[in-house]
């Protein structure tokens, strides 16, 4: 006898034929009808019990929850809602789940109950939709870059290097932390370590991943970074995906350029391919909206949003220019910032970026251009010596997704840059000699996997939209 998923049961043609499935029971109602999900689908399929036909102990067990294999004949239905459904004539339990102790009850959950049983919350249709989303998204990152030339290439997670320059670096020892060796001057000794150096976990594959772009071409990361901000916000987490490619023989323009294609294609490639999960999680966010006052309720619906998002060219504009729309700009009844912006050189905050792409462009904006002082030492330096061809893409509800630039390829400048801001050269000799030997133009990006998640699930909090979230909160499972 077949077994099938339940989305092969109702979307192949296997009328009057005898099937089994393995799944998990979601609702059993009138000791006669088993809604049972398997996880390949958000739809459930009916199953039809004769419950006279069936052992009360058996019956008994069948629990929202609970794993059961179910044979039978697959039949058109009678009920509204489903085109088939299965007449059952085997049930086996493989494992119950007791209705007093189960917490995934078939009622409306919070999403922060849900975060406390993170190890369950796979079981509700929420969570089962957000992570096909996101699994068909990281299918469609791989797709589209390994369709235009790239190589995938697997930064190392232990590192000496600080990518970022921003020190928010989880340390990795093999010492003792409680008694660590040290050195003369009471420093921790390093050298007694496993690695014989003081290493972290990395904050971007991107300083690797340079070394890879300068002989291979197109390369792209797609791995955890860490990072130990202690930012407790919808928006960020201390460990999450990133995506980085770099290009050599690319300029900021290019790097604009790609960066939008394939935002736009992974979109399409899940408007194309989660088709039911996107309806669900769309009306899932309206029925969330009715209950907002109105000015807070989103303009478009989840779906259309995707589609206009990967249909619409995002608005380019310079730091510069973003700067002058915010100073001449009222943005709310109080016609004020919270952070009002007084001069050039500040950075922005995330109600400057959300009003730059809500309320004054409506669409995905990219800023460039920005002012050496507020990014990283290996970004481009333009000829007005003070800014660098940096670029953010800034989505609406998110903020910041994407960060990236042009880099340095100028060996004299970036030893200017790094003696600077007090980066030693010795520490970097190795990022130092790509500018020595063959080096060229080359730029990249990183996009924070989990924002783009966010965006395409219409989900509010980063911590729902990654299977175990690491947040100051949060390490337990
Ligand atoms: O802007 P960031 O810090 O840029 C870099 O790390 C560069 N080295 C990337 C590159 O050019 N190769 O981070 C890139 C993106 C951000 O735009 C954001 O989407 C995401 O990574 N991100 C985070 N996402 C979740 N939690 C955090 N704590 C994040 N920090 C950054
Ligand atoms: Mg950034």
């Amino acid at each position: 006898m077949n077994s099938y998923s339940v989305k092969e049961l109702l979307s192949e043609n296997l009328l009057l034929q005898e099937v089994t499935i393995n799944g998990w029971v979601k609702t059993f109602r009138s000791n006669r009808f088993i809604a049972l999900n398997d996880g390949s689908t958000i739809n459930n399929i009916q199953c039809v019990v004769d419950f006279e036909s069936f052992d009360e102990d058996v019956l008994k067990q069948v629990n929202t929850g609970a794993a059961v294999k179910i044979t039978g004949t697959l039949v058109e239905s009678q009920g509204k809602g489903q085109k088939v459904e299965i007449q059952v004539t085997g049930l086996t339990i493989h494992g119950g789940a007791d209705p007093e102790t189960y917490p995934i009850q078939p009622k409306k959950h919070s999403l922060e109950f849900l975060r406390e049983k993170a190890h369950l919350r796979i079981r509700t249709n929420t969570f089962a939709a957000i992570m096909r989303v996101r699994s068909a998204l990281s299918f469609g990152v791989h797709q589209y870059f390994q369709q235009n030339g790239f190589n995938y290439f697997h930064a190392p997670i232990i590192t000496g290097s600080d990518a970022e320059g921003a020190g928010e670096m989880f340390k990795v020892s093999t010492l003792d932390s409680k008694n660590p060796p040290l050195t003369e001057d009471g420093n921790i000794d390093y050298k007694e370590d496993f690695f014989g150096k003081e290493t972290n976990l990395t904050v971007s594959g991107q300083l690797e991943a340079e070394t890879y772009a300068m002989a291979l071409g197109k390369v792209y990361t797609f791995g955890p970074t860490f990072r130990a901000e202690n930012s407790n916000t919808s928006r960020h987490l201390a460990e999450f995906w990133m995506i980085e490619p770099e290009m050599a023989f690319f300029d900021l323009n290019d790097n604009m350029d790609l960066a939008e294609d394939f935002i736009k294609n992974v979109i399409k490639y899940v408007l194309e391919n989660c088709q039911d999960d996107l309806q669900f999680l769309e009306k899932r966010l309206l029925d969330e909206e009715k209950t907002k006052p109105q000015a807070e309720r989103s303009e478009m619906p989840l779906i259309e949003k995707l589609k206009f998002v990967s249909e619409n060219s995002f608005k380019r504009v310079t730091y510069t220019e973003a700067i002058d729309i915010l100073r001449n700009s009222k943005p709310n009844k109080k016609k004020k910032f919270k952070y009002p912006i007084n001069e050039w050189g500040a950075d922005l905050q995330s109600e400057h970026e959300r009003f730059l792409v809500e309320k004054h462009f409506k669409c995905p904006v990219i800023l460039f251009d920005y002012p050496a002082t507020i990014k990283a030492f290996y970004m481009r330096l333009n000829e007005d010596g003070k800014t660098v061809r940096a670029m953010d893409i800034l989505f609406p509800g998110i903020g910041e997704i994407v960060g990236g630039s042009q880099r340095e390829e100028r060996l004299d400048v970036l030893k200017e840059k790094m003696a600077a801001l007090g980066i030693d050269e010795e520490e970097l000799w190795w990022y130092l000699d790509l500018r020595k030997f063959g080096s060229a133009v080359h730029s990249g990006f990183g996009l924070g996997f989990e924002r783009l998640v966010l965006f395409a699930t219409g989900m509010g909090n980063i911590r729902d939209v990654i299977p175990f979230p690491r947040t100051p909160q949060n390490a337990e499972f």
